[in-house]
């Protein structure tokens, strides 16, 4: 059987999928079993902020796993302590628990806030409309798009969703039962939406006066990939929780909360735990990817690649005016289009670009920091083509 056969056979059809089957990943570029390259442009749907297998990840886990590939949370992790060390020192005061996804670390973070909520009577949160929090249950619900939902209701009560942006609304919508806000620092799935630093900081300003939490899901903005090492940092707002995943372990399976002093005691022993979480091998590979960005200055990287990218974008715009607006920071871009853009993903598809479209008609790069110039172009030119069929 190929493996569409054995896709057709044997796994559940979840997820859509593009007939490509990978076998190997190099930087930004991926080799299809037929031997077919193609220039990844949002490497595993951000995970790969170093690019494919960076030798340095590769070694690390190598190593690691001749070493000792696992050992359980009920034990002292020395790589796991040196890891949230890490995290720390280029974030915030406090400290982490290591999750294996995205959607795992947003759970955890919503059970501080139901903990640290429950002897205040708070228990409800705020979301965001078109924010994206994962596919659990909990997540499910913090997530304001109705699609992802409406087949999985009822969900866990106590959810609203706010406009994101709107702070009006927010002062409407929080009352003394909130324990949480949750947002994301620039929606991802949502379609790459940007709001101004007064907003975050009137969000700030306002749990405090509250005495409510405020969480930021950096599960797509975290760990360089907006520029910054946090998407927090781009407002110089702190939040009381952050939650990562995707780049923070260059292509293992790992998810961090990292929670504030103020909150970080909230969970005592039996309170949350998980089998793998922080294990040895994924720490090791968390540790590789830290140590690549610190020695390869992965922040100016960043900004150089979203100056380029944001160049050629601006001159796509003055040529084709089905795109609107193009926006994001670090390698985190978005060029919406007033059309569906998933044919445009289709014919990159065709020339060998991979690219992606979310929200319907927002064309979103995720690329490594080490995107060059040149591969910046190849995939550009792939889009103007797409761009001049229309
Ligand atoms: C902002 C955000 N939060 C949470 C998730 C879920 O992460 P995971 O797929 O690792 O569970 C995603 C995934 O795309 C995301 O973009």
């Amino acid at each position: 059987m190929n493996t569409q056969q054995l896709f057709d056979n044997y796994i559940i059809p979840s997820v859509g999928r593009l007939p490509l089957s990978f076998v190997e990943g190099k930087g930004s570029w991926l080799t299809e079993e037929s031997g077919e390259k193609y220039l990844d442009m949002y490497p595993g749907w951000g995970v790969n902020i170093v690019g494919h297998c960076h030798p340095e990840v590769v070694d690390a886990i190598q190593k690691q796993a001749a070493k000792l590939l696992h050992a359980p949370n009920n034990y002292l992790l020395p790589l796991q302590g040196q890891l949230a060390e890490k995290i720390i020192q280029h974030s915030f005061k406090g400290k982490i628990f290591f999750s294996n996804s995205g959607a795992e670390a947003n759970e955890g973070a919503m059970k501080i806030a139901r903990k640290w909520g429950k002897t205040k009577g708070k228990w409800k949160f705020i979301s965001m409309i078109d924010s994206f929090h994962g596919r659990t249950l909990g997540a499910l619900a913090a997530t304001g798009q109705e699609n992802y939902r409406k087949d999985f209701e009822p969900l866990i009560p106590g959810f609203s969703y706010a406009p994101f942006g709107d702070i009006s609304a927010i002062k409407e919508m929080i009352d003394d039962e909130t324990c949480a806000i949750m947002i994301e620092p620039i929606q991802g799935e949502g379609g790459i939406n940007m709001a101004p630093q007064i907003y975050f900081q009137e969000l700030r300003k306002i749990c405090d006066e509250k005495n409510c939490l405020l969480i930021f899901d950096e599960v797509q903005t975290g760990v360089v990939r907006t520029g910054e090492w946090f998407g927090y940092q781009l407002y110089n707002v702190q939040p009381d929780i952050m939650t990562l995943a995707k780049a923070l372990g260059g292509g293992v399976p790992i998810g961090a909360i990292v929670a504030a002093e103020n909150v970080a005691d909230v969970l005592q022993p039996g309170n949350h735990a998980s089998t793998y979480g922080g294990n040895p091998l994924v720490c090791a590979a968390g540790l590789a990817v830290i140590s690549v960005l610190e020695k390869e200055d992965g922040i100016e990287k960043a900004r150089a690649a979203e100056r380029v990218l944001k160049q050629k974008a601006g001159e796509l715009k003055q040529q084709f005016s089905v795109i609107k607006e193009i926006r994001g920071a670090g390698t985190m871009l978005g060029i919406e289009l007033d059309i569906p853009g998933q044919s445009i993903v289709q014919d990159c598809f065709k020339d060998n670009v991979l690219i992606n479209c979310t929200h319907n008609c927002v064309i979103r790069f995720l690329t490594s920091v080490f995107i060059s110039e040149k591969e910046i172009e190849i995939a550009f030119k792939s889009l103007q083509k797409a761009l001049s069929k229309i």
